[in-house]
């Protein structure tokens, strides 16, 4: 391996020592990629999703981490309460239910909206007080913000607002820095939902038709968000991580 990339490396790990780095969504899949490796460069982690089993799991499976139970969809206005300073939040939460518009409710695609735009701005409101000028704050897009499925408008509509969010957020939170990752196919618990026993089959198929010829794992999409936290040059981009998904 060059010198360089290990200095790099190096660089990277030390720059996250005794920062308090929030992830709602951090329990499982990406979120959980992002705070193994963020805990391994020595942050503080804080860990934030619906269910407090699976958050005691996580927590345990990266070494210890503070654990709070909230929803994104509506998060408690004291969701912060106790911590004094925030170097980075990650907010990865989110959950896909692709159903075609005449299945859908109000109030169906109301709360696709609440979990992916209103609850994320709701947290980020509240970590205001607790951000400071050298923060960031990464959101989550997707793939389907460029390449729609057939089914599933809003969640089309909400991960593009989701951009929108961003650009707009990098300057009104000027100096910190606001991006967003958009995923394209990545191997995580959220996929075994989607795709049931056929899952192998369909990533096996789907990663034959992509530039890459693979499919994302987690840490793919960890590594790029903490390039995104500690990289200071870096505000209202969205870095796309999906083997070239959104060209074919
Ligand atoms: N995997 C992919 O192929 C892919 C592609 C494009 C975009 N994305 C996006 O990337 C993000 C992470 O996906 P993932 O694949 O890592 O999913 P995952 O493995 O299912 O993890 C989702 C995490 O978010 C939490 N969560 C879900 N809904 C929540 C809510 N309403 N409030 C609080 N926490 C909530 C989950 O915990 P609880 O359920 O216990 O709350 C879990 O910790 C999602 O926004 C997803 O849409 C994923």
């Amino acid at each position: 391996m060059p010198t360089n990339t290990i200095s790099a490396d190096n660089n990277q790990l030390q720059s996250f020592q005794g920062q308090n780095i929030i992830i709602i969504g951090g329990s499982s899949g990406i979120g959980l990629a992002a705070a193994k490796r963020a805990k391994d460069a020595g942050a503080n982690l804080f860990l934030v999703s619906r269910n407090a089993e699976r958050l005691r799991k996580a927590a345990e499976a990266i070494g210890g981490a503070t654990q709070i139970v909230a929803d994104i969809a509506a998060p408690p206005p004291a969701i912060f309460a106790g911590l004094d300073r925030i170097d980075h939040l990650l907010i990865t939460a989110g959950s896909v239910n692709l159903q075609s518009l005449k299945d859908q409710s109000e109030t169906d695609l109301a709360k696709v909206m609440h979990e992916r735009l209103i609850g994320p701005l709701l947290a980020i409101k509240a970590a205001l007080p607790l951000l400071h000028p050298a923060s960031s704050i990464t959101m989550t897009s997707g793939q389907f913000a460029s390449r729609p499925a057939a089914i599933g408008a809003v969640v089309a509509a909400a991960v593009a607002a989701v951009e929108s969010t961003v650009r707009a957020l990098a300057l009104e939170l000027s100096p910190m820095r606001v991006n967003a990752v958009s995923p394209g196919w990545v191997d995580t618990p959220l996929l075994d939902g989607l795709m049931g026993e056929g899952k192998r089959q369909v990533l096996e198929q789907t990663a034959s038709t992509l530039p890459s010829r693979n499919i994302g794992r987690p840490e793919d999409i960890a590594q790029a968000i903490l390039f995104l936290m500690v990289n200071r040059y870096m505000t209202g981009e969205i870095l796309h991580i999906d083997g070239g998904g959104r060209l074919v």
